[in-house]
């Protein structure tokens, strides 16, 4: 059975220009291309610097890519990222792109159960019943309690990136990223965060992650994809 992929990449480019060193263009990608279907996890693998994170923000609308098509699936609608206003990006993560990023955005003053059940308030889930959720997916990733009130500005990095995970499948989309989820935890936490990765697949998913050990990967069943012969030029030029 062929699936239309739910994300297609197609031919982007992206480039930084570094205003403080003189206006030096970083060439982080070139031409990539890739797809995801649902039913897949798709792991971006390659070295430290290759823009594996530049290329998951770029499908989440964070960085404008300087050409090529991002399309999306979004209910009846293809959606190309790449072209798409502000509005536009703001309906698809509400709805349709999901994303864990590697480090948790802590907001202050906000208690850790809200930075979790609030992406399911907004996608119409009853406040109670999104709080009940987020209760049960903190107390799986085996945050007490008693830290549900407080802001998460205090924790751990382990803790702040499992309420981080928590907020991500507490609202579910047909799309994730995922980058480098595992990357703060211990072995029992790890393999709790691999099980739900690999449910939201089974339920569906199309998940596209980070994954930085390859034993990550494999109990996945995640499909590689190497950004080294994506396209990255190594040269920095003026
Ligand atoms: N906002 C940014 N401004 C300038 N350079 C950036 C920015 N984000 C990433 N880069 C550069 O792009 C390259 C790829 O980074 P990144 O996508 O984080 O790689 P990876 O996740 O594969 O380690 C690196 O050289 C990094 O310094
Ligand atoms: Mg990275």
């Amino acid at each position: 059975m062929t699936r239309k992929p739910v994300l297609s990449v197609e031919q982007i480019d992206k480039q930084f220009v570094l205003h403080t060193q003189n206006g030096a263009i970083l060439d982080v990608l070139r031409g990539t291309s890739l797809a995801v279907s649902a039913v897949e996890i798709a792991a971006l693998c390659g070295p430290s610097g290759a823009g594996k994170s530049s290329l998951l923000k770029a499908v989440y609308g964070t960085y404008r890519v300087n050409g090529g098509r991002i399309l999306v699936r979004h209910g009846d609608d293809t959606i190309d990222v790449a072209t798409a206003a502000p509005r536009t990006i703001s309906a698809l993560r509400r709805n349709t792109i999901g994303y864990v990023s590697q480090f948790l955005r802590v907001i202050p003053r906000v208690p850790a159960l809200d930075i979790v059940a609030d992406p399911a308030i907004e996608q119409g889930v009853t406040p109670d019943d999104a709080r009940a959720r987020a209760a049960d997916l903190l107390r799986r990733l085996r945050i007490p309690d008693s830290l549900f009130k407080l802001s998460p500005s205090t924790f751990s990095g382990g803790e702040q990136q499992r309420v981080n995970i928590a907020r991500a499948m507490a609202a579910p989309r047909p799309l994730m990223l995922f980058d480098e989820p595992t990357a703060s935890l211990d072995p029992e936490n790890r393999a709790t965060v691999l099980q739900m990765i690999a449910g939201l697949r089974d339920s569906g998913t199309a998940v596209l992650g980070i994954f930085h050990d390859p034993a990550d990967r494999k109990t996945l069943g995640a499909r590689d994809i190497d950004m080294t012969t994506c396209g990255r030029e190594e040269t920095v030029h003026a």
